[in-house]
């Protein structure tokens, strides 16, 4: 039987990161024995193959209105304790060359094996064990013991950073969910987030010939003052929709709910095509749209509407708003989306009402934390997702 004080389960971005948080804060005082425990083969999976290989690491306005939670103010002590610049102190003190791409994301200029390499440094001292499956969680006097594939750990604190449920393929298990439930911690149903949205047969007609081709967009879901809009790229898919725009509305979209595309955001296209009617009105009208989308998708939706043949000179000013409307509101509604295997986060988790803000503790547990995505907050796309592991580790770490 192995005896540590802290044991956390999950070598991802939280883990890797509350380990060295750990580490640091020991620095000249009596050192804690810190070990980590994972069943994959390599630490950090998905920070590997995050922002295509660069990691967006971080986001500068990763402020609480950026996460998605049953208690959206949950997260604001731990972001306001560990904010991106401080992970970006770090980033340059180990000599990572990074750049800000847009909307204050920024990534690595080289790797994102670069982030592991420097969460790795950092917790050196604690131990990893890789390869390791739990097979029991107990509590027990003093703290918790566990009980994985290479025997018993006794550890006065446990911290739980198993993410969430996407991507099985990369070791994604409920281990986090199955902790909370069995210490009586309530769970808001998990479900996918950043994830491409599929459609019904009668939009993937449009759809599927155009896979491949991208527009900027803007996406909304919900009405009015209320409505939330991303505008960023949109692309066509074999099943459906994908692109940042599309994975931002996913996140917020429920089953049978409609979302609503502005292919053309900016350009009142009715105005613009009575405009071209009057200045070129012998040219075709999906010539003409061409001007304001890319060809392949003005040619579908100029068939799609019945004009593919048709002189923009013999269209009444009706069937142009009735051509603009089905581009700048065009209003669908997904049938599902793409699921775990291809979604960037989950969505839910263990309910924020049973953690503290401050420490990630379970309120009714002492000595057993929960941190990163396995919890009830869910950023936006962006390197807001790692800012949370970041942020959500270290307020464990410094409690511990
Ligand atoms: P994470 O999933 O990183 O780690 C959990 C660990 O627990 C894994 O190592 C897993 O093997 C282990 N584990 C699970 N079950 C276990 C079990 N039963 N026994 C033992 N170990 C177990 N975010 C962002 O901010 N910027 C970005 O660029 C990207 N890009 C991106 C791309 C792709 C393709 C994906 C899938 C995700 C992203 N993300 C992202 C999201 C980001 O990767 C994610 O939010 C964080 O990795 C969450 O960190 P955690 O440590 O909580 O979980």
């Amino acid at each position: 039987m192995e005896h540590v004080d802290t044991l956390i389960l999950g070598a991802g971005a939280a883990g890797l990161f509350c380990a060295g948080s750990i580490i640091e804060a020991d620095k000249g005082k009596p050192k804690q024995r810190v070990m980590v425990i994972d069943h994959a083969r390599a630490p950090g999976e998905k920070i590997r193959i995050s922002g295509g290989g660069r990691s967006n690491f971080t986001n500068l306005a990763a402020q609480r209105d950026r996460f998605l939670s049953q208690n959206p103010r949950f997260c604001a002590s731990a972001l306001a304790g560990f904010t991106p610049q401080d992970f970006v102190a770090l980033v340059d003190a180990a000599g990572i060359a990074w750049h800000e791409k847009t909307l204050g994301q920024l990534f690595c200029d080289d790797s994102a094996r670069q982030i592991i390499d420097m969460l790795l440094h950092r917790m050196r001292g604690a131990e990893l064990w890789l390869e390791t499956s739990v097979q029991g969680v107990s509590a027990a006097e003093g703290g918790y013991l566990v009980g994985t594939s290479r025997g018993q750990v006794r550890a006065k604190n446990l911290v739980i950073a198993t993410g969430g449920r996407s991507i099985p393929k990369m070791g994604a298990t409920g281990l986090g969910y199955d902790i909370a439930r069995q210490f009586g911690l309530q769970l808001i149903e998990p479900r996918a987030g950043l994830v491409p949205l599929t459609f019904a047969e009668q939009d993937l007609d449009l759809c599927r010939p155009l896979a491949g081709v991208s527009v900027e967009a803007v996406v909304s879901h919900g009405q009015g003052r209320s409505a939330t809009r991303f505008r960023d790229g949109l692309l066509f898919t074999h099943r459906g929709l994908s692109g940042p725009a599309i994975l931002q509305i996913s996140s917020f979209w429920k089953p049978g709910e409609e979302i609503s595309v502005d292919l053309a955001p900016d350009l009142d296209l009715a105005a613009a095509l009575r405009d071209q009617r009057g200045q070129a009105g012998k040219q075709g009208v999906a010539t003409a749209l061409g001007r304001h989308l890319p060809s392949r998708l003005a040619d579908a939706i100029a068939e799609e509407m019945g004009l593919k043949a048709a002189r923009l000179a013999d269209q009444p000013n009706t069937s142009l708003t009735k051509l603009a409307d089905r581009v700048n509101r065009w209003r669908l509604r997904p049938v599902g989306s793409e699921g775990w295997r291809t979604a960037e986060v989950t969505l839910g988790g263990v309910d924020t009402r049973d953690l503290n803000a401050r420490d990630m503790q379970a309120r009714n547990q002492p000595g057993l934390y929960f941190i990163g995505e396995v919890v009830d907050v869910t950023g936006w796309l962006g390197g807001y997702n790692f800012q949370w592991a970041w942020a959500s580790a270290h307020a464990a770490a410094k409690a511990i």
